[in-house]
């Protein structure tokens, strides 16, 4: 009977650790995606206001302001970034601890929930996969108009980031964050 109800407080103990830590770990995830909001929005709005100029402008748009607005988002102990498999840019290569996540998505194509994980005793990381959509063909499709391609080619010699279709697993976006309490 002891061993018995020993068993059964361990239980619900085990029940109440599994709670708070999965708890943990929507909070973090809820607080990596609202730190993700700004980044992707900008990064919108710099992409349709590039096309407005047309396609070939738009890759400098895509090339200057990227960077600007990672650097300007990443404050206060927050850094911020994307990243892909198939990298355009070799600078936006994954930092350490978002490489095996990255490996994980390209593995698992069936898995496209986003990953939160403990960087250490108070950093969070969270990382969300991209999936490619039409808009982005003409700059990541399987086929590119010539002069998107050759403006690409001379910007982006080691270019890995065509042949894409809609659906595809483009990349991903990463923070790393200073934990809650
Ligand atoms: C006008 C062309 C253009 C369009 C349209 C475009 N991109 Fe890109 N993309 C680029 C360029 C140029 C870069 C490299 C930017 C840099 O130098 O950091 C890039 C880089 C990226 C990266 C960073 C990883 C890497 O390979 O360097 C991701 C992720 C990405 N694009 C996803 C998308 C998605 C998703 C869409 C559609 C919503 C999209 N792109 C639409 C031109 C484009």
């Amino acid at each position: 009977m002891r061993t018995r109800r020993h068993l059964e407080v361990w239980v619900a103990v085990g029940a109440v650790l599994a709670a708070a830590v999965s708890q943990a770990g929507e909070l973090e995830a809820a607080r990596g995606a609202a730190l993700l909001e700004p980044f992707k929005a900008e990064l919108q709005r710099a992409l349709r206001s590039g096309l407005e100029q047309g396609p070939v402008e738009a890759i400098a748009a895509c090339r200057d302001r990227a960077p600007e607005i990672s650097m300007s988002l990443s404050t206060d102990g927050v850094r911020l970034g994307r990243s892909s498999h198939r990298l355009r840019n070799p600078d936006n290569a994954p930092p350490d601890w978002v490489q095996p996540i990255l490996d994980a998505y390209v593995a698992s194509p069936t898995d496209r929930a986003p990953t939160t994980v403990s960087l250490s005793a108070n950093r969070s990381g969270y990382v969300e996969p991209i999936l490619l959509q039409a808009a982005c063909l003409t700059c990541h499709g399987e086929v590119l108009a010539p002069a998107v391609a050759a403006r690409i080619d001379e910007l982006y010699p080691e270019d890995r980031a065509v042949g894409f279709g809609v659906g595809d697993l483009r990349g991903v976006f990463w923070v790393a964050f200073p934990s809650s309490d």
